[in-house]
C-alpha cells in the first residue's frame, strides 16, 4: 500500500460551480437531521471530478464545513480510499493497478513495468506529457479475473503487459477500449466458456418436472423389486 499524502503545491480556495453546488444541496438533503456525514464520500468524489480528477487541501475542507464534520474527518477519508487522488493525475488517464495477493500472483508485476516505461519510473508522478499517471492500489474488487487495472471510474480485467499497452494506446488516442475482461469473457465466466450445465435441453423447458418422473419410475421399479423377492423365511 502507497504511503497516501496531500500533494505539496495546493490551490489557494476550493469552491463547488453553481450546478454542483446544487447537487452537494440535494444529496446532504438525502439523509436525516444530525447523519449529514453519511453524504461526505459523494461530495468528496464530486469535487474531484470538478478539480481535474484529484482532491486538493481546500476541497476537504469545504467538505467538512457542508457536513459539520471536523477537518482531520474529511481528511481520514480522503487518505484511506484509493479512489480519491491527492496529487495530480494524468489528463487522459490515472492507471491503478491492483497489487494484492490474487493479482499479485497472476502477473500485475508486468503490468506496474508497463507503467515504469511508459509512464515514470515511479508512481504518483505525471508521464513527460501530463497525459498520464499511475499507482499500485490495493484489491479492487475484480479478483476472478486477476490481474487488474483500474482507470478513473472503469477497471480493465484479465490483462496481461501486451494488452495494458493496448488499453493505454486506447486512452492515449482518446479512444478507450470497452472496460471488462480484455480476453472477451463474460463477468468472471470460466476461461474457454461453460465446462458444466451445458445441456441445451436444460434451458428449453423440456426437462420441466423430470425429476418427479424419474422418482416416480424409481418408486415402481422399487415396488416391482419388492414384490418379486421371495419371501423370508422364519429364523
Ligand atoms: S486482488 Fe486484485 S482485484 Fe482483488
Amino acid at each position: 500500500m502507497s504511503v497516501r499524502r496531500l500533494h505539496p503545491e495546493q490551490p489557494k480556495s476550493f469552491a463547488f460551480t453553481p450546478e454542483n453546488e446544487a447537487w452537494a444541496v440535494g444529496v446532504i438533503a438525502k439523509y436525516p437531521a444530525g447523519k449529514q456525514a453519511s453524504a461526505v464520500i459523494p461530495l468528496l468524489m464530486r469535487a474531484q471530478e470538478q478539480h481535474a480528477n484529484w482532491l486538493p487541501e481546500p476541497a476537504i475542507r469545504l467538505v467538512a464545513d457542508k457536513l459539520g464534520m471536523a477537518y482531520i474527518r474529511v481528511y481520514e477519508v480522503a487518505t484511506f480510499y484509493t479512489q480519491f487522488q491527492l496529487a495530480p493525475v494524468g489528463k487522459k488517464a490515472h492507471v491503478q493497478v491492483c497489487g494484492t495477493t490474487p493479482c499479485m500472483l497472476r502477473g500485475a508485476e508486468g503490468l506496474k513495468d508497463v507503467c515504469r516505461r511508459r509512464i515514470h519510473a515511479d508512481q504518483f508522478h505525471l508521464s513527460a506529457d501530463g497525459n498520464f499517471s499511475w499507482e499500485e492500489v490495493e484489491c479492487a474488487g475484480t479478483c476472478a479475473n486477476a490481474p487488474m487495472a483500474q482507470i478513473f471510474a472503469d477497471t480493465y480485467e484479465d490483462l496481461t503487459p501486451a494488452l495494458l499497452e493496448k488499453v493505454l494506446d486506447g486512452y492515449a488516442a482518446g479512444a478507450p477500449p470497452k472496460p471488462g475482461s480484455q480476453i472477451g469473457r463474460t463477468a468472471s465466466s470460466p476461461v474457454g466458456g461453460m465446462s458444466s450445465l451445458t445441456d441445451p435441453a436444460l434451458y428449453d423447458g423440456s426437462t420441466v418436472g423430470a425429476w418427479e418422473k424419474r422418482l416416480a419410475e424409481a418408486d415402481v421399479k422399487a415396488a416391482a423389486a419388492a414384490a418379486a423377492a421371495p419371501p423370508v423365511k422364519p429364523a
